[in-house]
């Protein structure tokens, strides 16, 4: 196997010692865009086995912001290959919020707004519904605000997500100047702001 293929690949991706969903190039790049602009809160719309929420929530807890995770926890996570308790675990200890719902409810969006409507932050859409996450949800925080839509179109036969399917721009908007398109991470993410 080359090296890169063994770095993307998914029985290699560990974080903190656990496997983890996301790949380690896509979590540094979160990281890069937390700190370029002054992030002041990270919210995570489905959480998955809650390894990238271990992961958002020590980095948020290490620049002191909150961090708010929302999961109706009905989803894809896997045992034994991924440890929902010990990561839940680690977003307790690192003083983050998990909001267990669903994610349009009223309560989610009140807490969205709550955390996310006054100052900028970072939204990562990875639940069930990107491009209604992105419009509904990510567009309810302050103006700024760097949106993710995660699982983008990679190859035209895998995932649904396209940058077509985001009608209303008058809301979000592609991020410049990096990006027009999506980028690639091992999956692909789609990087917006808020307008
Ligand atoms: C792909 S996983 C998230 C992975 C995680 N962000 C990561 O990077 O490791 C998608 C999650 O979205 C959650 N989800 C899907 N639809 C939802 C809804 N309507 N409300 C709340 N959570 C939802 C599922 O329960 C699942 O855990």
């Amino acid at each position: 196997m080359s090296m890169q293929r063994w770095l993307y690949h998914k029985r290699s991706r560990r974080l903190y010692g656990d496997n983890v969903q996301q790949s380690h190039v896509a979590l540094w790049f979160y990281e890069q865009l937390v700190h370029a602009h002054g992030t002041e809160w990270i919210i995570e719309v489905g959480m998955g086995c809650c390894a990238s929420s271990a992961y958002f929530s020590t980095l948020a807890f290490c620049k002191g912001i909150p961090y708010l995770g929302i999961d109706d926890f009905e989803g894809d996570y896997q045992p034994p290959v991924y440890n929902l308790d010990r990561n839940l675990e680690v977003v307790k200890r690192m003083e983050g919020r998990v909001l267990k719902g669903d994610e349009f409810s009223a309560e989610s969006i009140a807490a969205i707004k709550e955390v996310g409507a006054d100052r900028p932050g970072f939204v990562l859409c990875d639940g069930g519904d990107k491009p209604k996450e992105i419009m509904e949800l990510a567009s309810l925080c302050c103006p700024g605000s760097v949106v993710i839509g995660h699982d983008w179109r990679l190859t035209p036969e895998k995932y649904s997500w396209t940058d077509d399917d985001l009608t209303d721009r008058s809301k979000v908007d592609f991020y410049e100047p990096w990006h027009s398109k999506s980028v690639e991470l091992a999956t692909c993410s789609a990087v917006l702001r808020v307008k």
